[in-house]
């Protein structure tokens, strides 16, 4: 997340300064990004297609930050089940610590559609869906491209050098 803007709206403060949300950096989410970080990026992208589109940048904006509002690794913890259960235990949560409105609430509940199958009711809704896609798809790319970077290099240090310089063994005779 690299907008500072992002953390200037108004409307997010009570949020970002929660200390469940701010737990979240706590916990890996796809591949080697935080739910908080994975959260940030998909409250940003759908502030600016709310604006964009002249939508409800609040209710896209704090729905897209609650989204995700589960305080566990679901690799290693959580419930079974996790892709269709999280959306209802994250407005559980979001609902104890914020007041929603009906978008808020519809924005994490629909969240994973069409894995649930309910499809999501307001634009915003379908932003937050949207913007949730594209940023986890962003995620596994990141994660891949790191894993690819890693076996690149530990491929040229220990077998293609070591090959190089078999081969290239300079001649001690004539
Ligand atoms: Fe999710
Ligand atoms: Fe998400």
């Amino acid at each position: 997340m690299e907008n500072k803007r992002f953390f200037s709206l108004p409307f997010v403060q009570d949020i970002l300064h929660n200390k469940d949300f701010q737990s979240l950096q706590r916990y890996i989410h796809h591949g080697t990004t935080t739910c908080y970080h994975h959260t940030l990026e998909v409250a940003w992208l759908s502030y600016r297609l709310a604006v964009a589109l002249k939508l409800d940048r609040v209710a896209a904006t704090r729905g897209a930050l609650l989204h995700d509002f589960f305080m566990y690794d679901w690799r290693t913890g959580g419930p079974r089940l996790h892709g269709f259960r999280h959306p209802r235990i994250a407005l559980n949560n979001a609902s104890k610590h914020f007041v929603l409105g009906s978008k808020e609430k519809d924005s994490i509940l629909r969240h994973m559609w069409p894995l649930t199958p309910v499809p999501p009711r307001y634009p915003e809704s379908w932003i937050v869906m949207t913007a949730d896609k594209i940023v986890s798809t962003m995620d596994y790319i990141r994660f891949i491209k790191s894993k690819a970077a890693l076996m690149y290099n530990t491929m040229h240090t220990y077998m293609w050098l070591p090959l190089q310089s078999r081969f290239n063994r300079p001649k001690l005779y004539s």
